[in-house]
């Protein structure tokens, strides 16, 4: 893993959304290794820690509700209704969102005040059934495009044969 870290790629990282070295970054921290739990909080640590984004988390489907699951950042809301907060539509809609001004979206759930723009990924079973999401939220209005939507879903495709 070493050799995919040099500096000077560690000081581009930085400042850029580099995608490329977090994809390898994640291949290399989850390489041989089959424990579910290591390997979800390493690429959700990857993911804060490489973005620089304010809290990165999955929260999981059960019954009717959303429920914290694994995540790096601040404590969050615990559960979260079906069709409630970014969260909850994303889930009842069947859809990834993205937010570029929390407090101009209907609904949604303030877990924390620096949250300012925030993305939400559904992760599916075989079956294509919602079992979790992926939410990320930034302290930067305008932090998510469809081009993190994109790069995002190849991690949540990784994220749905662990879980
Ligand atoms: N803002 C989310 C709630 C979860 S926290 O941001 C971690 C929502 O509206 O669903």
């Amino acid at each position: 893993m070493n050799s995919l870290l040099n500096m000077a790629e560690l000081s581009v990282a930085k400042s850029t959304k580099n995608y490329s070295l977090l994809h390898q970054e994640i291949s290399a921290l989850i390489e041989g290794e089959n424990n579910m739990f290591a390997n979800i909080g390493n690429i959700l640590a990857a993911i804060k820690f490489r973005m620089n984004w304010f809290w990165v988390g999955l929260y999981k489907v059960e019954k009717e509700e959303l429920v914290l699951f694994m995540f790096q950042g601040p404590h969050a809301c615990t559960r979260i209704k079906k069709g409630k907060g970014v969260c909850g539509t994303a889930w009842q809609e069947n859809r990834a969102i993205i937010v570029e001004d929390v407090e101009k979206f209907d609904g949604h759930i303030a877990c924390n005040s620096n949250s300012k723009s925030e993305i939400v990924i559904p992760i599916k079973d075989k079956n294509g059934a919602i079992t979790y999401v992926l939410d990320i939220d930034s302290t930067e209005l305008n932090t998510f495009t469809e081009i993190d939507a994109i790069e995002l879903n190849k991690i949540t495709a990784i994220i749905e044969t662990l879980i």
